[in-house]
C-alpha cells in the first residue's frame, strides 16, 4: 500500500485546447526550425557587430547590437512557446545547425559582405516563417501564427535598416 501512494503519475500533457495532438507535434518542429533560424542569425549578428570595421563601424556596431538583443528574446519566446505546445526545445549547436536553412560556413570580409550577408540571412528567416504562419493558421493555431507575424515584422525591418547603410 505504502509503495502504491509513492508511484508518480505520468504528467498529462495533452493540453486539449482545440489543437489535435499531431498538429502541435508539427508546429513544435516546423517552431524548432524558426528557433534555429532566430539562433544561427543571432550568433551571426554578434560576429559582425564585433568583427565589423571601416567608415560604417558605429552605425553597424550599434545596429547590430539592438538587433542581437532583440534576437536573444525572440529564441527565448519561440522556445517557450514550444514548450506551451508540450514539447521539448532543441538546445544544441548542432542541431540548430541540422535544423536551419542559414549556414554559418561564410566569412565576410567587409563590412558591405557582412550586411549582404545578414539581409540574406533575414530573409530566409522570414520564408520560413511565412511558411508555417500559413500552416498554423491552418490548423487554427493563431497564437502562433501571430507570434511569427510579430517576428517577420522585425525581421522585414531589419532587412530595411541593413540595407539602408549600404544604398548608394
Ligand atoms: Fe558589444
Amino acid at each position: 500500500m505504502a509503495v502504491e501512494a509513492l508511484k508518480i503519475a505520468k504528467p498529462d500533457f495533452n493540453r486539449n485546447t482545440g489543437i489535435s495532438p499531431e498538429d502541435r507535434a508539427e508546429i513544435a518542429e516546423k517552431l524548432g526550425t524558426v528557433l534555429s533560424d532566430s539562433y544561427m542569425l543571432f550568433i551571426k549578428t554578434q560576429g559582425v557587430h564585433w568583427n565589423v570595421t571601416g567608415p560604417v563601424f558605429v552605425g553597424v556596431h550599434e545596429l547590430t547590437e539592438k538587433q542581437y538583443t532583440n534576437l536573444y528574446n525572440a529564441i527565448d519566446e519561440i522556445a517557450e512557446r514550444i514548450r506551451a505546445l508540450g514539447h521539448k526545445a532543441p538546445a544544441s549547436y548542432t542541431k540548430y545547425g541540422e535544423l536551419s536553412s542559414i549556414k554559418d560556413e561564410d566569412e565576410p570580409k567587409t563590412a558591405v559582405e557582412m550586411i549582404r550577408m545578414l539581409t540574406r540571412d533575414h530573409a530566409t528567416a522570414v520564408k520560413g516563417m511565412r511558411e508555417a504562419v500559413e500552416w498554423c493558421e491552418g490548423k487554427n493555431d493563431f497564437v502562433t501564427a501571430d507570434m511569427m507575424i510579430e517576428r517577420m515584422t522585425w525581421h522585414e525591418e531589419a532587412i530595411w535598416m541593413l540595407e539602408s547603410i549600404i544604398a548608394e
